[in-house]
């Protein structure tokens, strides 16, 4: 069976209790933890920053996946480091050079993503995939979970696919918005790898067992197209 990659948001879980929830999907088998920081001008919503996450990170060991919607992150990337996180996605248009702040991400150690928005112009972006492993394909507009999905960036899945057929090793495609168990099936199917989903987890009543369907229905699909 194909394996799909699920990171769980935390933008929907119930903050209260973020430890229990936490475990609750890392026992369910989450692959990492998606953690969307937002500074209310790159996106109209505040979130958490480094703060937060360094408390989160004495809870599990699971990858965490920082998703910078703040404006000059390349300041912030040496906080979330030492918070723990494994993994940043950046937005191309929120620094000075998103290649700059890749080199900036790996000279830490960590895995430099790049997040890209849903009526991106994405032809434009190809000659900075090089300095990428991770995408971020957003289908929703970020700055809000419970959005629903948008079908048209998914061409971006394949685009990225077809533009990096030749790399020795392909990257991970992520999505990121309206994932959900109707959703999910496309995206992968479009050859995405990884599933971020938020309301879709934290939003049931079991999150849990909501991860483990949408695990399920977005394996089914991998294993059709191969
Ligand atoms: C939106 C965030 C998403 C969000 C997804 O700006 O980047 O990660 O948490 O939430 P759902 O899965 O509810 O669309
Ligand atoms: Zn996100």
């Amino acid at each position: 069976m194909g394996r799909v990659a699920i990171y769980p948001s935390i933008l929907s879980a119930d903050f209260a209790c973020l430890k229990e929830q936490l475990k609750s999907v890392e026992r369910a088998g989450a692959d990492g933890i998606h953690l969307d920081v937002m500074d209310g001008h790159f996106v109209p919503n505040l979130t958490f920053g480094p703060i937060v996450i360094q408390w989160l990170r004495k809870i599990t060991t699971l990858p965490f996946w920082a998703h910078l919607m703040i404006e000059e992150p390349g300041r912030y990337i040496p906080e979330f480091h030492k918070a723990g996180v494994n993994g940043i996605y950046v937005h191309p248009n929120a620094d000075r050079d998103p290649v700059d702040l890749a080199t900036q991400i790996r000279q830490l150690g960590l895995q430099p993503g790049l997040a890209i928005n849903p009526d991106e112009d994405i032809e434009p972006l190809a000659p900075l995939f090089k300095h990428f492993e991770h995408f971020l394909i957003m289908t929703v507009h970020p700055g809000f979970g419970g959005q629903e999905f948008m079908p048209e960036p998914v061409n971006h899945i394949k685009f990225i696919r077809s533009s990096t057929s030749d790399w020795p090793n392909p990257p991970h495609i992520d999505v990121d918005g309206g994932i959900n168990v109707e959703t999910a099936p496309k995206v992968v199917w479009a050859g995405a790898d990884g599933l971020i989903a938020g309301s879709a987890i934290f939003g049931e009543p079991d999150p849990a067992s909501a991860l483990r369907t949408i695990r399920t229905v977005a394996e089914t699909v991998q294993d059709e197209t191969r």
